[in-house]
């Protein structure tokens, strides 16, 4: 009930009140605030991944856009000698309105970032995606292009049926973002209560370093990052330490050793700096764009508890410290 309270009210709200309070989770609304930002962070011993606010896109000019302006980020990241990758969102690149002029865009990121060594992650979207984005990274690998991975959400069904199918397909190349997705998705398909939201995120966590991949854990949540130090512990696994898992691919460049924590923008400040101080490689998400607005009500009325955690955020600012 509070959280569809906040959403309702949010959506009444002036365009500068929700600027002012989304500042903290969004770099700005040019590619020039999202390098000052990470100029700023480089000193707290962050590495970034950056992705360009859209919204689902109608036409495939949209997608040229997308494309064209991750290519600026490339080159930004390699003028500015930024330890930085993309994140990117497939529909943004045209994957919903035609399946084979996605994939071609998405490509053509894909190579031109291969040839600076630098990852392209594909964000993951809602279940409408699932299947073809992982089958983007399969097709992507399957032509050598072996710069980019996508992301599973312990919160779906299917998740350890993909990470087995994504080792047999690719073995020690495979590399994911595990978070707990942030899609409401139908009980059909998902878990949905809070606890085996946790309890599977956790499970994927460990398969996937079980099966030798490259792991990026993407979450604020404390018994998650704890339940990952534990299993990092057990796999003898951590910082300053080769990867010591048989399994496990070649050490990337930009990459941490097999893992890292991956964090957003204005999300549990004390805690990321924590785990760079212990050495962990951390990255945090840098969304940037001119769609800054039409994103943060977006998200907000996909999924009603981020309002109630971005009021936690600023009413009780001790839980949550940018
Ligand atoms: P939980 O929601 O329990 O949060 C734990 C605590 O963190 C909260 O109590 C609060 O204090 C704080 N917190 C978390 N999120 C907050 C927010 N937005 N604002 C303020 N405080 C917040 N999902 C997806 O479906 N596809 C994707 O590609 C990605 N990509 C992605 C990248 C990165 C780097 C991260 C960190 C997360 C994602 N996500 C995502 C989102 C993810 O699935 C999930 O919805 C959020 O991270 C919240 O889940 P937590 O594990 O943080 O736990």
């Amino acid at each position: 009930m509070l959280s569809k309270l906040i959403v309702a009210m949010t959506l009444r709200m002036p365009r500068w009140f929700v600027r002012w309070v989304s500042r903290r989770y969004v770099a700005g609304a040019t590619l020039d605030d999202a390098v000052r930002v990470m100029k700023r962070l480089e000193s707290e011993g962050a590495c970034f991944t950056i992705d360009v606010l859209g919204e689902e896109i109608s036409s495939l000019d949209e997608a040229q856009y997308f494309l064209d302006e991750y290519v600026r980020v490339m080159h930004a990241i390699v003028e500015q000698n930024l330890d930085a990758n993309l994140s990117i969102k497939p529909t943004a690149f045209g994957l919903l309105i035609d399946k084979e002029k996605g994939m071609e865009n998405i490509e053509s990121l894909v190579q031109q970032a291969s040839e600076h060594d630098m990852f392209v992650r594909l964000d993951m979207e809602d279940h409408r995606v699932t299947t073809e984005t992982i089958q983007v990274v399969l097709d992507l690998h399957a032509k050598g292009l072996t710069n980019v991975g996508t992301v599973l959400q312990g919160r779906l069904h299917r998740t350890p049926d993909d990470i087995d199918d994504v080792a047999k397909a690719i073995g020690p190349d495979a590399d994911y973002r595990i978070c707990k997705g942030i899609y409401l998705e139908p009980e059909s398909i998902a878990y949905t209560s809070k606890n085996d939201i946790r309890t599977k995120t956790n499970e994927a966590i460990r398969m996937a370093l079980e099966h030798g991949a490259y792991v990026g854990i993407a979450s604020h949540d404390i018994p998650v990052v704890n339940y990952t130090l534990d299993v990092l512990n057990e796999f003898k696994m951590g910082p300053n330490l080769e990867d010591p898992r048989e399994n496990a691919g070649a050490q990337r460049r930009g990459k941490g050793p097999g893992y890292e924590f991956q964090m957003l923008l204005g999300v549990r400040g004390p805690m990321r700096r924590k785990l760079t101080k212990q050495g962990h490689r951390t990255r945090v998400y840098i969304p940037y764009g001119e769609k800054w607005y039409e994103y943060s009500i977006r998200r907000l009325q996909e999924n009603p508890t981020i309002g109630l955690q971005i009021a936690k955020a600023f009413l009780m600012p001790w839980t949550n410290r940018p």
